[in-house]
């Protein structure tokens, strides 16, 4: 039997992260983990929706085709005010078969092998940028001066973006992903980066190289896919190739700094395969699109002795699932020895991260050299003066102020 039950005395998703432990997912979700798979929630509309806390049902209702991505239907949790006249960022908020259709278009230039052929490139990025920031002021804004310029650098390299406007697209992407942000806000710099980006592919259709973009503009000129379908997708592309992976190496380096005995097992480990290890442990670790991943049902879903009706909302916390005990023992220990590839950071199902393979070689990269080459590095301020991205989609810090 399914009880009525009044939103008002539901508890409010997102949840307030304690003044713990800033790394743990908000104390209640582990209460709600505890109590059972499946828990109801009211959102910020007063909506409700399921909150879905275990693994194990997390990986099953991300895999299952009768859960829906689209955020333009009806019963979509949507995490905060819909942006007027926004369309939705490309083929992560849309179904197959459109959702594949898309994907299959770039899914070459993210292959496990062509990302490989980029190591060196990124290998030299660390290492200037490193040079850099040893050779400048100290102590340094580790955000400003390595987190955000080595993913940013990356991606503008790979679409064929001018890394000389990543002020313009980094400034956007920030508020585009700010929670707090009003609607209008949010879709006037969604708009500015479509445009933005409609204007370079006009200039790669006349003068195409052999970026990802280009690739796109042959597709366009062949009729598969339109200007502006192509636009979306370098939009989606720039947000989520720098943001996400600034976030894992400011957090991941906070992180570490706060556990010593672990930073110092990664500063010595030799083999590439203890770095690939711990790469996957400060993922499931962190989680940081700690929003969940959001979704509708499109039929009645029974699960764990629950009905998810026809029309649901679903809000499967990642962050939650990554620390459920019957997947990770002793969850809560960042352990970066263990083995932890198995998370869902980079989500479950159709819609798994596509840039998963570019963002752990650039954290492997980063991670084996940057504690390496500045042994000292230390945070320059106590652990409550640091400023964390409570209110974005993407959990990590603002500024990790430090020295060495
Ligand atoms: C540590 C870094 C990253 C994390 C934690 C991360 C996390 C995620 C997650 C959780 C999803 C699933 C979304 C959902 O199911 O609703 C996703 C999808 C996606 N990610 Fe990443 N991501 C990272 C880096 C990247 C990079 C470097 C790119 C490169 C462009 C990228 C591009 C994408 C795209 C295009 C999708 C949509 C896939 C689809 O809908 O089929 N991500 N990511």
């Amino acid at each position: 039997m399914t009880v009525e039950l009044n939103p008002a005395e539901l508890p409010q998703f997102p949840m307030a992260r304690a003044s713990g432990c800033p790394f743990d997912p908000p104390p209640i979700l582990r209460d709600k983990q505890e109590q059972g798979p499946l828990a109801k929630v009211r959102l910020w509309n007063d909506t409700t929706a399921w909150l879905v806390t275990r693994y194990a049902e997390q990986r099953a209702l991300l895999a299952d085709p009768r859960v829906s991505a689209d955020v333009t239907r009806p019963g979509y949790p949507a995490p905060v005010g819909v942006v007027p006249g926004g369309s939705p960022i490309s083929f992560i908020l849309m179904d197959d078969p459109e959702h594949a259709r898309l994907r299959r278009m770039v899914t070459a230039p993210f292959a496990v092998r062509r990302i490989e052929a980029m190591r060196p490139a990124v290998q030299k990025i660390v290492d200037d940028l490193i040079e850099e920031m040893l050779a400048g002021p100290n102590p340094v804004d580790l955000v400003e001066a390595f987190a955000l310029p080595v993913p940013s650098l990356v991606i503008c390299e790979l679409l064929g973006v001018p890394y000389t406007d990543h002020e313009f697209f980094q400034d956007n992407s920030k508020t585009v992903i700010k929670r707090g942000a009003p609607p209008e806000e949010r879709g006037a710099a969604l708009g500015k980066l479509h445009a933005y980006l409609d204007d370079l592919m006009g200039r790669k259709l006349e003068h195409g190289g052999d970026d990802l973009l280009s690739g796109l503009a042959e597709r366009v000129k062949a009729g598969e896919l339109s200007r502006a379908e192509s636009a979306q997708m370098g939009v989606l592309l720039l947000i989520a190739g720098h943001e996400t992976t600034a976030n894992m190496i400011a957090l991941g380096t906070l992180a570490l700094l706060e556990h010593p005995g672990q930073l110092d097992l990664l500063r010595h480990a030799d083999d590439p395969k203890q770095v690939a290890r711990a790469v996957e442990e400060l993922l499931r670790y962190l989680h940081i699109t700690h929003n969940g991943r959001r979704r509708v049902a499109l039929e009645d879903i029974e699960i764990a002795g629950e009905v998810i009706r026809a029309g649901d909302g679903l809000i499967i916390a990642g962050d939650i699932g990554n620390r459920d005990p019957e997947a990770f023992p002793d969850p809560y220990r960042l352990d970066i020895e263990r083995e932890a590839r198995h998370h869902v950071a980079f989500g479950f199902g159709v819609h798994q991260c596509l840039g998963q393979s570019l963002a752990r070689m650039e954290l492997q990269v980063v991670y084996s050299t940057l504690y390496r080459r500045i042994p000292t590095l230390r945070a320059a301020a106590d652990l409550d003066q640091i400023p964390f991205k409570h209110d974005g989609s993407v959990y990590g810090v603002y500024e990790l102020p430090v020295t060495w």
